[in-house]
C-alpha cells in the first residue's frame, strides 16, 4: 500500500526516507541543548506552508512565540506562514475543560483549532514543558492515548524532545521512543584537537513504514535550508 508522505525539505534528508515522513506520524526530534531542534521542526512547517501549501500549528510552552519568531527571521524564514501559540493562550483556552484530565484538556483544543484552520501539521515544543502542565498517573498508558488522540486528530506530529547532555533516553519517560512512530535525533560532535569545534549531525533512529537510512550525517543551515552530507558529499 502507498504510503503517503510530509516532505522535511531538508536537502538530502527526504531521498533517504522514502520521500518523507508518513503521514499522520507522532515523531520525536530529540538533542540536547542548542542542537536546533526548534529551527528543524518550525523549517519542517514553514517549507510546507510555502511550498506545498500545508497548514501548521507550532506550539511553544518555554520559549516565547516573539523570541522563536525573531529567531526564524534570522534563518531566513520570515513571512509568517506558520501559526504559533503559547502555553498562556493554550491555558486560556483549556479553561474550559476543568476537571478533566491533560489529554482531554490539550486534545480538546488541538480539535478545536484544527477545524477553525484545517491543520496538518504539529510542533510541540517541548514534550518536557507539556509533562510540567500534569502529573502523569500512569505514564505509559497516558502517553499513549495522547499520541493516539494526535493520530486520530490527523495531525503529523512533531514533539521536540529534550535531552541530557550525554544523550541516555530520547523521551523524559523512557516509553516515548517505543509509542512514538519516528525519531529523529539531532547531536553535536567535538571535533579537532586544541581547537575544538562542535558539529551538528542527525539521524533517523527509526520511522515506521519507511525503509530509511541509518548513518547520521553532518547538518547545516545553508541559504535558507537545512542540509546534510554524505560521506560521498564530503569526498568531493
Ligand atoms: N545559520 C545558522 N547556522 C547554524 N546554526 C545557527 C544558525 N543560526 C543560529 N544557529 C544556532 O542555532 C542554535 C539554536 O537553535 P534552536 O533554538 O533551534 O536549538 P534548540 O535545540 O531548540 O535549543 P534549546 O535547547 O535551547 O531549545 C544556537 O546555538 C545558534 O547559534
Ligand atoms: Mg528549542
Amino acid at each position: 500500500m502507498e504510503v503517503e508522505r510530509v516532505r522535511t525539505f531538508v536537502r538530502g534528508l527526504d531521498e533517504r526516507l522514502e520521500g518523507g515522513i508518513p503521514k499522520k506520524s507522532v515523531v520525536l526530534i530529540c538533542g540536547t541543548a542548542g542542537t536546533m531542534k526548534s529551527s528543524l521542526a518550525y523549517s519542517v512547517l514553514y517549507n510546507n506552508a510555502v511550498y506545498s501549501d500545508t497548514q501548521g500549528l507550532y506550539v511553544t510552552l518555554e520559549q516565547d512565540p516573539e523570541s522563536l519568531l525573531t529567531q526564524m527571521h534570522r534563518l531566513g524564514m520570515e513571512d509568517r506562514a506558520v501559526d504559533v501559540v503559547s502555553f498562556d493562550e493554550i491555558r486560556e483556552r483549556v479553561k474550559k475543560y476543568r476537571g478533566e484530565n491533560w489529554i482531554k484538556k490539550i486534545s480538546g483544543f488541538l480539535s478545536e483549532v484544527k477545524e477553525e484552520r484545517n491543520y496538518e501539521l504539529l510542533v510541540i515544543d517541548s514534550l518536557n514543558a507539556m509533562y510540567t502542565l500534569t502529573a502523569l498517573q500512569q505514564v505509559r498508558a497516558e502517553i499513549y492515548f495522547f499520541f493516539r488522540a494526535l493520530r486520530e486528530l490527523g495531525f503529523t506530529a512533531f514533539l521536540i524532545s529534550e535531552m541530557p547532555p550525554g544523550g541516555g533516553r530520547y523521551g523524559e519517560h523512557g516509553v516515548e521512543e517505543f509509542l512514538s512512530d519516528g525519531i529523529v535525533h539531532l547531536l553535536f560532535q567535538r571535533r579537532g584537537g586544541i581547537l575544538t569545534s562542535l558539529e551538528r549531525y542527525i539521524g533517523v533512529v527509526k520511522m515506521r513504514s519507511t525503509c530509511h537510512d541509518t548513518h547520521y550525517f553532518p547538518l547545516l543551515y545553508q541559504e535558507g535550508r537545512f542540509t546534510i552530507y554524505s560521506k560521498e558529499d564530503l569526498e568531493l
